[in-house]
């Protein structure tokens, strides 16, 4: 049985200035499998960073409570936090002025964050992420003379440095072409397929629909998810597909502990929807939401029709 390795309850971010307040999550639930590579899509503005800082240790909420690996991380002392989140957790983010010394080299931007182990093995274990992220060959190149999807893919080494059992991605394509970022997602994929339990904001509508499971956070909870189907589980890599236009996942809305779910827009006004009211029923084994004027009617024709009947005997 795979571990639990975020499991997220309730969490409420309220970020308050003298003039406003901004609630960026208001009830966050979600459970990460160890092993799992999910992505969170979103609008911007829909509280995406702000799960995600929480995750990385760099942001606590207003109210709820999160777990990683176990850990309950609104309980830790500074210095359990301080090794959770040089440890635990790997963080990546679009922009890679935050962890990149431009006048190092990669490899040495990636060794830096090793301090604790030796010379020897920091070199050996930098020089294997290299590897692993495509830039063996780079090793001795200085950051600023690098392309920004190469920095990139030394950014994901370095937030592998420590061995985290979670990395965190934050829009990490955000900034480069369309085939950079494919190339970067691969990485995150075979990262994943070496056991890698992998978190990724993404806007890109392609990379979203490789993955396996993909969550979506409306006004800052979880409003739906979406799950590869089995049939292109194994067709990620063809170029031949395009994931634009592929409908690869199975779209589910989620209900969360109060019964709550969210309803896209589109759908309410399918069912021409004018006011907030809606008829909630069991039929046939299934719960219908239906526009209660559309009910009023059908239930004044079926009278009409029954009276009908009766007159007609
Ligand atoms: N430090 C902050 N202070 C005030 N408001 C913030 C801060 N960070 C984020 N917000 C607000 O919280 C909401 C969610 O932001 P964010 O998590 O960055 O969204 P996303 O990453 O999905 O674009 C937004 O309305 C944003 O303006
Ligand atoms: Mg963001």
């Amino acid at each position: 049985m795979p571990e639990t390795m975020i499991k997220a309850d309730g969490l409420v971010k309220i970020y308050k200035s003298k003039q406003t307040e901004v609630l960026a999550l208001q009830g966050l639930d979600l459970e990460v499998e160890e092993g799992e590579l999910t992505a969170i899509i979103g609008n911007s503005g829909s509280g995406k960073s702000t799960f995600l800082n929480m995750i990385g240790g760099l942001d606590k909420p207003s109210a709820g409570s999160l777990h990683v690996g176990g850990k309950n991380l609104f309980r830790m002392t500074e210095g359990e936090l301080v090794r959770y989140k040089r440890d635990t957790v790997g963080f990546v983010w679009q922009n890679n002025g935050r962890n990149l010394l431009p006048y190092l080299s990669a490899i040495e931007n990636v060794m830096l964050p090793m301090c604790l182990s030796g010379t020897h093995k920091r070199r050996a274990k930098a020089m294997e992420l290299l590897e692993q992220v495509g830039m063996g060959a780079k090793k001795h190149s200085r950051m600023n003379m690098l392309s920004g999807g190469e920095q990139q893919r030394v950014a994901i080494a370095i937030a592998l440095a420590n061995s985290p059992k979670l990395l965190l991605a934050d829009e990490p394509t955000g900034s480069v072409d369309t085939r950079t970022a494919d190339y970067i997602f691969d990485v995150f994929t075979e990262l994943n397929k070496g056991g890698q339990t992998v978190l990724i904001v993404t806007h890109d509508v392609a990379l979203s629909k490789k993955v396996k499971r993909v969550v979506a956070i409306r006004d800052g909870k979880i409003s739906s998810e979406r799950v590869l189907k089995e049939i292109y589980a194994d067709r990620l890599k063809e170029s031949s597909i395009d994931w634009r236009k592929e409908d690869t996942q199975e779209e589910y809305a989620i209900v969360d502990r109060a019964g709550r779910v969210q309803i896209p827009a589109e759908l309410l006004e399918a069912i021409g929807l004018k006011g907030n009211k809606v008829s909630v029923g069991v039929h046939d084994g299934k719960v219908v939401i239906s526009n209660p004027q559309e009910k009023e009617a059908k239930e004044k024709e079926e009278k009409e029709h029954a009276e009908g009947k009766g007159k007609s005997k």
